[in-house]
């Protein structure tokens, strides 16, 4: 009886460890698992705010974005409150937009695709990095640092790496299969903004669920 229980306790204990705080359900969590037409092994992800597909690919093609959306932050559209603009000095820079291009194909294969990107879904909440230009332009400067994973967004969960095709979402506030990498690239945007430490101690950290303040 005992011998029983403790895997079921070590599950538990697993499962609050990584989404402290919020009362999801198993059923928020289950993996979706299909074979892509060509391919001979299938892909699996998570069907889950924080969960990932396998890198390259595109979120919203492996997993239902219409169930995610459902899930913890109701969607809701919200338009983005700065534009990207096409004089954007940064567009001429190649190293800029290798990384600019590598970041947004990581976002794309996860579940922040479900609400922050239209290349599949037809609307958008904030921040849309299929946007032309320089899309981190949408952002504000608390986006960024809950991006660069300097300001807490723990409430959206993660996985280990290992169970979530490579992306780690523990340093960065999307997930990543290089959290060096991708925290470099909005670590510099937030000095590039003027971001001090004092401003960010006075930032609200994301939460799941509906914004203070905000109609939902
Ligand atoms: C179910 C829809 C949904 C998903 C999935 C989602 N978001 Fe959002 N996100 C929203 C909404 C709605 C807002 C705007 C209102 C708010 O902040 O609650 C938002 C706003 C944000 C902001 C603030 C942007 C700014 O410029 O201030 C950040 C940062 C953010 N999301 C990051 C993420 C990350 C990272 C993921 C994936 C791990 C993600 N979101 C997944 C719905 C979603």
């Amino acid at each position: 009886m005992l011998l029983r229980w403790i895997p079921c306790l070590a599950l538990t204990f697993q499962a609050s460890m990584v989404f402290a705080g919020i009362g999801y359900h198993d059923v928020d969590r289950a993996k979706k698992c299909q074979t892509p037409e060509g391919a001979d092994d299938p892909v699996c992800a998570y069907e889950f705010i924080s969960g990932c597909t396998v890198e390259g690919r595109n979120y919203a093609d492996d997993v239902s974005c219409p169930a995610v959306r459902k899930q913890g932050r109701p969607f809701r559209v919200i338009p983005a409150p700065r534009e990207p603009q096409a004089d954007d000095a940064r567009l001429q820079d190649p190293v800029f937009m290798k990384e600019l291009n590598w970041v947004t194909t990581q976002v794309r294969s996860c579940g922040c695709a479900c609400c922050h990107d239209t290349s599949r879904m037809k609307d958008f909440a904030m921040w849309d990095i299929n946007k032309p230009y320089v899309w981190i332009e949408q952002m504000t400067k608390r986006g960024v640092v809950i991006l660069s994973g300097q300001l807490s967004s723990t409430d959206l969960g993660s996985f280990p790496p290992s169970d979530n095709n490579g992306f780690d979402r523990s340093l960065t506030g999307a997930p990543t299969t290089d959290v060096a990498r991708f925290k470099a690239f909005f670590d510099a945007e937030a000095e590039r903004r003027g971001i001090t430490a004092e401003d960010i101690g006075k930032m609200r950290p994301l939460s799941n669920g509906p914004t203070p303040g905000m109609k939902n």
